[in-house]
């Protein structure tokens, strides 16, 4: 077995070969004179972990050649963050399903596919070939451990995140709740924690994705004026686009803190040794 990696997965990849004791296949890229992108792999095995985030389509274009390029029906594929993701419906007519669009695209040339925290487990069904999904809730739930913060709140951003706070705050026994929104009047918008009372209170904010930052900054500054002490960001993936990152700090953020789905200068959580047990469970 080997592994390997698209460029903007390359630090995940290569951890994940350490932890399976596998080695990295080296890949060259280059381009084409119109941009078209190209690349040439170094020696393959016969099964090949392939590993790439689909954070743009350049990422997405360059994990399509490398699975036609390993060019075996033992390959596997783990996909860490997956873009498109969030858009896993026809809202309006004449939409695209893009989440289906890009999974039957990835499915081609790979037996299994292994996601991490994907948006919506419902998109798993859009691949063509068995796939499974991952959470790294505890993982995060471990890194928060090693802040040594006096009796966290951890909080989720809307109810939908809400499992994932759980399964975040079952690593201490912390205590955990959503914010919800309350409309004071036509243009002012509350949002406070629905049970517990921020005050006082280190708040740990969790969610799967920080895109814009523009959710969490809005939070933030209501915690504080509720009285919270500080307030932390952690998501599994650190889309943070937009000056997101900037954006969170200046919102009085402590630390914004993601995992290496998406390879970012804050990606203090490794999600390797989480997706080295998975496809060691399936076995070779
Ligand atoms: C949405 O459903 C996701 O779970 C995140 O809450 C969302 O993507 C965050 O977006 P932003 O950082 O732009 O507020």
């Amino acid at each position: 077995m080997k592994v390997i990696c698209t460029e903007k997965s390359q630090i995940l990849g290569t951890s994940l070969a350490r932890a399976l004791k596998t080695p990295v296949v080296e890949v060259k890229y280059s381009r084409f004179p119109d941009g078209e992108q190209y690349l040439i792999t170094g020696e393959l095995d016969d099964e090949t972990i392939i590993v790439g985030s689909v954070v743009d389509n350049d990422a997405l274009v360059q994990l399509l050649l490398i699975i036609d390029a390993c060019d075996s029906s033992e390959n596997r594929l783990v996909i860490p963050y997956m873009g498109y993701a969030r858009q896993d419906k026809r809202f309006r007519q004449g939409e695209p399903v893009s989440a289906r669009a890009i999974a039957l695209a990835l499915s081609r040339g790979v037996s299994e596919i292994i996601t991490v925290n994907i948006h919506e487990t419902e998109v798993l069904r859009y691949f063509g070939v068995p796939a499974r999904n991952i959470s790294l809730a505890h993982n995060i739930g471990s890194y928060i451990k090693t802040l040594h913060l006096d009796n966290p709140l951890i909080l989720a951003p809307d109810e939908g995140a809400l499992v994932f706070a759980r399964h975040v705050a079952s690593a201490g026994g912390w205590e955990f709740d959503n914010l919800e929104k309350n409309r004071l009047s036509g243009v002012e918008v509350q949002m406070a924690p629905k049970q517990l009372c921020a005050a006082s209170r280190s708040v740990v904010i969790v969610d799967d994705i920080i895109s814009t930052g523009g959710t969490i900054a809005t939070a933030s500054g209501m915690l504080y004026r509720q009285g919270a002490k500080d307030v932390f960001a952690v998501c599994v993936h650190g889309v943070l686009t937009g000056g997101a990152y900037v954006r969170l700090m200046a919102a009085g953020i402590r630390d914004v803190i993601c995992s290496d789905t998406i390879e970012q200068g804050c990606s203090k959580i490794s999600a390797a040794s989480q997706i080295a047990n998975a496809i060691k469970e399936q076995g070779p």
